[in-house]
């Protein structure tokens, strides 16, 4: 039997209807400033539609678009004004950033508090250590997207491909702290069919198209496809959806599956991040 489809759109739109309804409802608008440097198209695409979504959802929007050659001084400036306006709940630096740049220094910059993209690595010690305040966007929507299933994921096997400090590594802790048993596969990983076969869930967040094949994954399995890559002008996941949907029990599809999922996950932790300022305020 061909797999269920896990509608990413569907339950993101329902979660945007949910915020919006409750932003509507609220004395104070969430504001998020978003800072992109430099003109990376897939960049420009991402910081565009997440824009749009929070504005969509009635919050207020600051966009920060800076020159490719911008000092490390100067954007860390702009950072400190940030964290020091009372109109701006959350902020988001989009990645990658030019070379003259120190991606830690930047990220760690930010306001643990107001850090929305959960990248700071006060945030990631707190969901390391169980005790989560604001998670990264992308793991929160791998979760959410695998508890839509309503499978059980205490005790599964549960495999990730890829262990960047963003979706990787985060995205399995969240699946430990559930209690799967989870392994971590990467590009040094030997056999990597002998894991993944194995996995009663299986994350791809590797980056690389279509790098996951029917013959490597179980019957029944729940698939997330993390990946984006644009090949030919098309934009593709890491796992190789038409066929693997023969064999797999879920599957997410690329796009419409957890790209519009992470969007809804940024704007949930946007609102959260005002909360959160509220109450310290009270
Ligand atoms: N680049 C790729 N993914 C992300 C993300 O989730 N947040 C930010 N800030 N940059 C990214």
């Amino acid at each position: 039997m061909p797999a269920k489809i896990i509608d990413g759109k569907k339950i993101a739109d329902s979660i945007l209807g949910k915020l919006k309804d409750k932003i509507k409802n609220s004395r104070q608008k969430p504001g998020l400033a978003i800072v992109l440097v430099g003109s990376n198209p897939a960049s420009e695409i991402y910081v565009n539609s997440k824009e749009k979504s929070f504005e969509d959802v009635g919050g207020y929007c600051e966009r920060h678009d800076l020159n490719e050659g911008i000092s490390e001084i100067d954007l860390l400036n702009l950072l400190n004004s940030l964290n020091n306006n009372p109109k701006i709940h959350g902020i988001l630096v989009q990645l990658p950033l030019p070379k003259q740049i120190d991606e830690n220094l930047v990220t760690n910059s930010i306001s643990p508090h107001k850090d929305v993209d959960g990248f700071t690595s006060v945030n990631l010690g707190h969901l390391f250590s169980e005790n989560t305040i604001l998670a990264p966007a992308t793991a929160r929507a791998v979760l959410h997207l695998i508890e839509s299933t309503d499978i059980k994921i205490e005790g599964k096997n549960a495999v990730v491909v890829g262990r960047s400090n963003i979706v990787g590594k985060p995205v399995a802790m969240m699946l430990l702290e559930k209690n799967a048993t989870v392994t971590i596969c990467h590009s040094k990983t030997k056999n990597l069919v002998e894991h993944t076969k194995k996995a009663d869930i299986l994350v791809a967040a590797a980056g690389k198209p279509k790098l996951i094949k029917k013959e490597m994954v179980k019957e029944g399995a729940v698939v997330i496809d993390v990946g984006i890559n644009r090949v030919d002008g098309r934009i593709i996941g890491d796992v190789d959806f038409e066929n693997v949907k023969e064999v797999a029990g879920f599957i997410t599809p690329v796009p419409g599956g957890v790209g519009p999922m992470t969007i809804a996950m940024l704007m949930e932790n946007t609102l959260k991040a005002m909360e959160l300022e509220n109450k310290i305020k009270s």
